[in-house]
């Protein structure tokens, strides 16, 4: 009997987190989209809030997220923080992306490379990386890094403990990042 009223659990706190760490605004747009499609066939409220789960896991593309912490490994055994700090970003600033509110942004030695012999680039070099942490006051919410790999870039974004929330090539980060240089938004190529 007493086993009856103990209390049930919630999953872990990390759970929870890691979804409200989604950048807000495109995500909701492109969840609404899939489940008003599918609960206009399929009325009940059981299946609405099953439907909405399933939504939410789908536009949320976490499609590589092994090769998302092998990157996480490779980054942090490589010091990222004693990298070169991006062109405009030399110290910590505020943030123009919508899911943090300042930022430190640093390039690995390819990409200072490539800014340094100054000569005019139409895309960046393979092997190119860039690193971004995003603060909310002095604690770090996200981690977020693309790599100019042989197929073009790769995308991740991860929570503080460094668990992918998206990998591969999302499209929330490709849509967004379209207008960049070779999609690099904070800063363009050599003059
Ligand atoms: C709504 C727009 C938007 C979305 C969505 C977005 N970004 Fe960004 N991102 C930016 C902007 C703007 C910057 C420039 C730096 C800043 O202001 O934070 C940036 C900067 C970056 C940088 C530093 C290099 C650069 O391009 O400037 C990385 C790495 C990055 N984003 C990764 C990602 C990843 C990974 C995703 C997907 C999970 C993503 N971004 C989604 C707007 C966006």
């Amino acid at each position: 009997m007493l086993a009856d009223r103990a209390p049930t659990f919630r999953p872990d706190g990390a759970i929870l987190r890691r979804s409200e760490a989604l950048p807000a605004k495109p995500t909701r747009v492109c969840c609404v989209s899939l489940v008003m499609g599918v609960r206009s066939r399929i009325p009940g409220l059981l299946l609405f809030v099953l439907v909405v789960g399933a939504a939410v896991a789908a536009c949320r593309q976490n499609d590589a997220p092994e090769a998302a912490t092998a990157l996480w490994d490779r980054v942090h055994a490589a010091s990222f923080r004693t990298w070169r700090r991006a062109p405009g970003y030399e110290q910590r600033r505020s943030s123009n992306a919508p899911h943090s509110n300042d930022v430190d942004i640093y390039v690995n030695p390819t990409l200072a490379a490539a800014l340094d012999a100054q000569r005019p680039l139409t895309a960046w070099p393979e092997g190119s990386l860039i690193v971004k942490e995003g603060f909310d006051g002095n604690e770090r919410e996200i981690v977020a890094m693309m790599e100019k790999r042989a197929d073009g870039w790769f995308w991740a974004e991860y929570d503080d403990d460094g668990e992918p929330l998206y990998s591969g090539k999302p499209d929330i980060c490709t849509d967004c990042h379209a207008s960049g240089a070779d999609s690099v938004r904070a800063f363009g190529f050599p003059k």
